[in-house]
């Protein structure tokens, strides 16, 4: 059972205050009936809901896209920082998760759901989804590491990294594009040829891409385009 004003807002039908208003304006039915009070529970999957005479249908997924920003975590709860889930805070945030890490000082695309099967395909190391990222160094970057990276490097872990690719921007700053996930893995194939990265940014996972007009910090729902693209990656 969910309240009222909570589930229409988690339905997109407005934000919490405007919901209000709506309930106020005797525009929401319940099981055929008018009702103005947001703190009534409903059964979402059991019970009608009507906004302006057309039902709203359950949504059992959420997706978000959000930038995340430096400084903030990539968890659901820390003792210490802000984390991921704080930003959604005019969300219902039970059952959202972000879809992988980043680390505290990386920004950029973070998906948040509560699809967990979505959520583990796109992180499966054998499903090798595409993450890209943009890196700024503290060096030049030459050809001959550009190669040695792309063949797939070895940062000391068990195996050397998948081959990946690099895209130069400028003769310090790339696009890398790798397909797993591995602890600091873009730092630590960089830190491999002798170069620190500076800056860190993820701008795509999967087909999906952060959308250039949110700014870091900010969020938004994905759209159905974007989320039957996730799913098929
Ligand atoms: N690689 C890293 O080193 N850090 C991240 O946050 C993501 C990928």
């Amino acid at each position: 059972m969910i309240r009222l004003d909570k589930y229409l807002s988690n339905m997109n039908i407005a934000s919490r205050s405007k919901v209000k208003e709506i309930l106020k304006g005797g525009r929401v039915r319940v099981n055929s009936k008018v009702e103005t009070k947001g703190d009534v529970k409903v059964d979402p999957e059991v019970d009608v809901i009507e906004f302006d005479g057309v039902r709203i249908f359950y949504e059992q997924y959420r997706y978000f896209m959000l930038y995340k920003p430096q400084g903030c975590v990539s968890a659901t709860k820390d003792r210490l920082s802000d984390t991921v889930l704080d930003i959604l805070k005019d969300e219902n945030t039970d059952g959202l998760f972000p879809v992988g890490r980043l680390d505290k000082d990386t920004e950029g695309l973070l998906i948040i759901t509560n699809d967990g099967k979505t959520a583990h395909e796109l992180l499966s190391p054998a499903k090798h989804v595409d993450k890209k990222y943009l890196v700024h160094l503290d060096k030049l970057i030459d050809d001959a590491a550009i190669a040695q990276i792309e063949a797939g490097i070895d940062i000391g872990d068990d195996k050397p990294c998948l081959p990946c690719e690099i895209e130069k921007i400028e003769d310090d700053k790339v696009f890398i594009t790798i397909r797993e996930g591995r602890f600091h893995q873009v730092k630590r194939m960089f830190a491999a040829v002798g170069l620190n990265v500076t800056y860190l940014k993820r701008v795509s996972m999967g087909a999906v891409t952060l959308d250039e007009n949110l700014q870091p910090g900010k969020y938004r729902r994905l759209t159905d385009e974007e989320i039957e693209r996730l799913k098929n990656k």
